[in-house]
């Protein structure tokens, strides 16, 4: 069985004083739950007053993006040591957003993941079809590229602590999800790319969340599906009552 994996990616929202106001009413929600690992990524800014909110309780802290580089001359970047210096655990890469608008390609999503599994950071490695690439029927071809250019050339025995999102781009802040089937279709393939590249052993235990308008009103159905193994919430995470009911549902 693989333990589910609720993760939250506030994008470019809140304030560190709006981060502890979430945490004072999201955490008593969650403190009985055991059943899933719940993962708060914060803007960087709010990734301290968010690890000391949640302290020694079970909910981990994940950065939205980090530099493949050790170090260097890189304005405004933040490196994996920087990160795991803090206590961060989690660090999304490749999300849709950073492809679309800050010019992350396949290929710098895997350079990134190669730093973050050396510094020990769980990878949430982000993947998923555009809606023309979806209406060009060209989704399978868009998602085997995707991970296999992530995860090529990288020993299967390090890719263990990897978690893979498929985010439709499409359904991505849309209100428009994937029907349950859609993304359970999407998972089996992706599952069984990551066996043909890595081996059985990895892909059955390879963590595949579905991203794209992830709410309170769907998070049961999709998680019901025994190929979904958790979700990558964007807007929904914002409001800790809506974020701490989709924890409930899975
Ligand atoms: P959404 O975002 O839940 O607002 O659609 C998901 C994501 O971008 O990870």
């Amino acid at each position: 069985m693989r333990t589910p994996v609720i993760a939250a990616n506030w994008k470019m929202y809140k304030t560190p004083t709006e981060a502890e106001s979430f945490l004072t009413a999201f955490l008593p929600l969650v403190r009985e739950q055991t059943k899933s690992e719940i993962v708060l990524c914060p803007p960087a800014i709010d990734l301290t007053f968010v690890l000391a909110g949640v302290q020694a309780g079970s909910v981990r802290v994940g950065a939205q993006n980090m530099h493949f580089a050790e170090e260097g001359a890189y304005t405004g970047e933040i490196s994996a040591a920087m990160l795991t210096a803090l206590g961060v655990t989690h660090v999304i890469l490749g999300h849709s957003e950073r492809r679309q608008y800050f010019a992350e390609t396949d290929e710098t999503v895997h350079r990134k993941l190669i730093t973050a599994l050396k510094h020990r950071l769980t990878p949430i490695v982000c993947i998923g079809e555009r809606l023309e690439e979806r209406e060009g029927g060209e989704t399978e071809e868009v998602l085997t590229r995707q991970i296999g250019v992530a995860i090529g050339g990288i020993d299967p025995a390090q890719l263990a602590p990897m978690i893979v999102a498929y985010e439709p781009v499409w359904a991505i802040g849309t209100g428009k999800t994937a029907t349950p089937e859609m993304a359970a279709d999407a998972h089996r393939l992706i599952r069984g790319e990551v066996a043909r590249l890595a081996g059985k052993s990895v892909a059955e235990r390879l963590r595949i969340l579905y991203g794209g308008s992830v709410k309170p009103e769907n998070a049961a159905t999709l998680l019901g599906q025994p190929e979904i193994d958790g979700a990558l919430v964007g807007g929904a995470s914002l409001d800790p009552q809506s974020f701490a009911k989709i924890v409930g549902a899975a």
